[in-house]
This record gives C-alpha cells, sequence and structure tokens, in this order.
C-alpha cells in the first residue's frame, strides 16, 4: 500500500488535556477508545480529523481558557474545511459537563460536547455528531465507564514508559463550598479490585516499575475485592505491591479526613509505597476550613501530620492553598502562614480564590479584594517557594534510590526521579535507563536536584583518601 493510501485510510485524533492528572489519564482512554475506530493518535491539531480540547473548570482562568483554545482551532477546521478536509471538535472534561449546549451555543465551532462519564460513548457521539453536529451527551450514566472502555491498546502500553497513572476512584461526595468537581465529576465510585490489578499487571507487564493511583478522593477508595468484601486503599496497596514489576507506588490527591490507621500504617509497612504524600489543607484557620466546609480543624490536620510522620518520618508533605476565600481576615491568614511554617512542606499549591457559578461559596458574603488576595498570595508563595528550596537542600549529601527515566539535555546525562517526586540529573551510562539506582545528590535548585552514581562517589571517596 502506498503512503497516501494509507493517510485516506487512517484517521488521527489529538486530545489535549487541562487541568488535573485524572484528565491525562481520561485523556488517553479517549485516545484509546478512538483507537477501536480506526484512530491514530496525533501531537498537533493541526493533523487531526477529530480535535478534543479535554477541559477543566476548577477556576475561572481554567475555564476561560478553553474558549481561547477554541478560536485557534476555528482557524484550523476553517483552513481544513478550505482544502476539502472535514475535521471535526469535541469538548470533553469539567467545562463540558458544567456548560453542556451552553458551549455550543457560544462557540459554533464545537461539533460534540461529552462529560467524564460519557467516554466509553465518544464512537458513537463521534458519528452522530457527523451526522448532525450540536450532540451533547454529560449524563452520569449507571453503567461502569471503566467496564467499557477499552483495555489500553499495547502500543500505548509500551510508549508509556516507566511511570503510570490509573484511575482507581472517581467524583467526590465531600462538597467543600468552594470546588466544582462534585457536580462536574459526580459522586464517588470506586472501581473493583480486579479491574485494577488487571491493569497495572499488563502495565507492569510492558515495563512500567511506578504507578500513581488517581482518585479525587482517593484515600475514601472502597472498591469491591475478588471474594465479595470491599476494600481499603490501604488493603489495594498492599496487594499492588506483589505485583511483580511494580517498584514504586503513589496515591494522590487525598482528603485530610480519610486518612485511616491502615493507610497511614502503609506508609510504614510497605518499603514500595513512597514517601511522598500531597495532603490538600486549602486554609490553616479553623473558622475558614469550616465555612469551606471541609469537615476538619486546623488542630486535626496538625495531630494527622504528626502521626504520618511518626509513621514515616523522612515522608515528603505537599498540600494545596486557597487564599481570599470569603470572609477570611488578617487573622486567619496568618493562621495559615502560621501552619505551613509549623509542618514543613516540601511544595505546595497555591492559588486565589474563584469564584464557581454553581457552589456555595459564590453566594457567600466577605467578598476579599483581589488586590488583598494576590498580596497573600505572593507572602505565601514566598514561604512555599523557601520551604521547598530548604527541602531540596537537606537531600544534600544523602543516598536516594533513584528511577532512572530518559537521557537529559546534556551528553552523559540522565535523568531520573527520586522517591520524594523531584527530578534528579546525573551522569550515568544510558544502561540506567528503567533500573533504580542509588545516587548521591550534590545540588538542589528549587524543582530539580543534581547528583552522581554511589558506586562513583565511592570510587572518588576511594581515590581522595589516597
Ligand atoms: N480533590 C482534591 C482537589 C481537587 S481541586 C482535594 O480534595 O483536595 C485541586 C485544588 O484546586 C484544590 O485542592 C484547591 O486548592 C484548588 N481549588 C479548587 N477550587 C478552587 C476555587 N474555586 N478557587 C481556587 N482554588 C480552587
Ligand atoms: Fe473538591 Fe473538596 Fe471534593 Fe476535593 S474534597 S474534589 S476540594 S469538593
Ligand atoms: Fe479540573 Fe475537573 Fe480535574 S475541574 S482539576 S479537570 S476534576
Amino acid at each position: 500500500m502506498s503512503e497516501t493510501a494509507e493517510k485516506t485510510q487512517t484517521k488521527a485524533v489529538y486530545v489535549k488535556s487541562y487541568g488535573c492528572q485524572m484528565n491525562v489519564y481520561d485523556s488517553q482512554r479517549m485516545a484509546d477508545v478512538m483507537g477501536t475506530e480506526g484512530y491514530r493518535e496525533v501531537a498537533t491539531p493541526e493533523e487531526a480529523d477529530l480535535i478534543l480540547l479535554n477541559t477543566c473548570h476548577i477556576r475561572e482562568r481554567a475555564a476561560e481558557k478553553v474558549y481561547s483554545e477554541l478560536g485557534r482551532v476555528r482557524v484550523i477546521k476553517e483552513e481544513a474545511r478550505a482544502r476539502g478536509r472535514k475535521v471535526m471538535v469535541g469538548v470533553t472534561g469539567c467545562v463540558a459537563q458544567a456548560e453542556g449546549e451552553e458551549i455550543v451555543r457560544r462557540a459554533k465551532v464545537v461539533d460534540l460536547v461529552v462529560g467524564p462519564q460519557s467516554y466509553h460513548r465518544l464512537p458513537d457521539l463521534v458519528a452522530r455528531a457527523g451526522v448532525t453536529p450540536g450532540v451533547v451527551d454529560t449524563e452520569f450514566p449507571v453503567e461502569d465507564k471503566f467496564k467499557v472502555l477499552p483495555a489500553a491498546s499495547e502500543a500505548r502500553t509500551r510508549a508509556r514508559g516507566l511511570t503510570a497513572f490509573v484511575t482507581v476512584q472517581e467524583g467526590c461526595d465531600k462538597f467543600c463550598t468552594f470546588c466544582v468537581v462534585p457536580y462536574t465529576r459526580g459522586a464517588e465510585v470506586s472501581r473493583p479490585i480486579t479491574q485494577i490489578l488487571a491493569e497495572v499487571e499488563k502495565l507492569a507487564a510492558s515495563g512500567v516499575r511506578e504507578v500513581t493511583l488517581l482518585g479525587q478522593n482517593v484515600n475514601a477508595y472502597h472498591g469491591a475485592g475478588p471474594e465479595g468484601s470491599e476494600w481499603t486503599l490501604a488493603r489495594l496497596l498492599h496487594r499492588l505491591a506483589d505485583v511483580p514489576g511494580i517498584a514504586r507506588l503513589r496515591y494522590t490527591t487525598s482528603h485530610p479526613r480519610e486518612m485511616s490507621d491502615d493507610l497511614v500504617a502503609a506508609h510504614r509497612d510497605l518499603a514500595s509505597l513512597m514517601p511522598s504524600l500531597h495532603l490538600p489543607v486549602q486554609s490553616g484557620s479553623t473558622a475558614v476550613l469550616k465555612r469551606m466546609n471541609r469537615k476538619h480543624t486546623r488542630d486535626d490536620y496538625l495531630r494527622l501530620v504528626d502521626r504520618i510522620r511518626q509513621a514515616r518520618p523522612d515522608i515528603a508533605l505537599t498540600s494545596d492553598f486557597i487564599v481570599g476565600f470569603p470572609g477570611e481576615s488578617d487573622a486567619d491568614f496568618a493562621d495559615t502562614m502560621d501552619l505551613v511554617r509549623q509542618v514543613g512542606f516540601a511544595a505546595a499549591y497555591t492559588f486565589a480564590y474563584s469564584a464557581r457559578p454553581g457552589t456555595p461559596g459564590a453566594e457567600m458574603d466577605g467578598h476579599v479584594a483581589e488586590s488583598l488576595q494576590t498580596e497573600r498570595l505572593h507572602a505565601l508563595q514566598a514561604l512555599v517557594t523557601a520551604q521547598q528550596q530548604a527541602f531540596q537542600e537537606s537531600l544534600i549529601g544523602r543516598t536516594v534510590d533513584i528511577l532512572f527515566e530518559k537521557a537529559g539535555r546534556k551528553p552523559g546525562q540522565m535523568v531520573g526521579r527520586s522517591p520524594y517526586l523531584s527530578p534528579v540529573q546525573v551522569i550515568a551510562p544510558s544502561s540506567v535507563i528503567g533500573s533504580i539506582v542509588p545516587v548521591r545528590i550534590t545540588g538542589a535548585k528549587t524543582n530539580s536536584l543534581d547528583g552522581v552514581l554511589a558506586a562513583d562517589a565511592h570510587m572518588m571517596a576511594v581515590h581522595a583518601a589516597e
């Protein structure tokens, strides 16, 4: 077959992800499900017959991004049409769920709008939109989309490399008053153990060494076990640690209220459970936490941090913060700064509160002026960056296990990941890729580390002594 004949037979899909890691995972599954329909995945929208924007609704700026992107996509679609080629455009993800038909009204370029619980129906929806553009599916169906979505293709699992995400839980019943996720992702659902195990075993067989379990409230996981009982996240982690080839496990994102004793103990008992934990607290003020409906106090969080550090003293804690939530006073903000100083985070995401339509927070009194939000954000960011730098520097001189993933930018340099997630650059033979090798950390920047292979460091020490 000539190359041109091949091209006319194969359609191409381009998926762009915004927002959280669950969207990244979902984008891969959407590419997989379209793969079963003869679509290959491409890296640029210009090459695609189907362009999917997998969107995020968490803050106003994230949600608005999709409309500017749709402006660019319109140009691509029109240019393709001028050359006689039809391009279809879909909006998926959390903006799709939240805005539904409104998107089609606002942006005529859009052929289909698909919410996160309908991705298994994508081929059918694309076919329908090919006949009549403007298809919208934002139902929360009762069937299990994970059961219907195809297992990741062999080629894709091979291409994924050494680390992979696996969604184990989706949705949220917590209803924090600032947050859209319970509305865009629906109620909490846990995938059954056998499904997760099959996916992880497949990933391991294709060379994956590190798996991150994903969920909006991943530590609330309560999936059906093979023998009919319910399994906790801790029990799932213990089981996955036994999968041959899987050397490292992580999970994200956790809610402080769901850090059960067995999960804390897993951080003590499971060597393959990496010593880093993302544990969003949002605020250090109990009064603000109450208005946020977080259902935990400042002291609950501090006590929890103590329990976790008792189980795993070297754990690197990271967190999320919102500043300028309605009613946040100077004293409330001082409490947040104080909590950060007390805990000492390895890193943190900081956000200015963004009022989201339909959430209780958007109706609350005590609006904080944007200038004050920005001032607080800068103060918090400065503190967090200093802590991040200090954490990185605390690793200098230590020997840590690095999972080597790829060649670095400089000749002879390989890049791997520390147990604490930061990338590490090391001069090493390319044969280290895929292995976990002890490395002595020699230098620290805010976002990455430098090191030498521990074996080399040992040789250097011997030579120096001679
Ligand atoms: N499920 C996770 C977080 C999901 S959203 C959890 O429970 O923590 C990721 C982060 O975005 C949140 O932790 C919060 O810090 C931030 N965020 C969510 N809604 C926001 C809003 N309306 N304004 C600003 N930041 C927000
Ligand atoms: Fe949003 Fe709160 Fe649910 Fe996290 S726990 S997804 S912040 S409602
Ligand atoms: Fe955004 Fe939806 Fe994730 S709102 S953060 S893409 S769950």
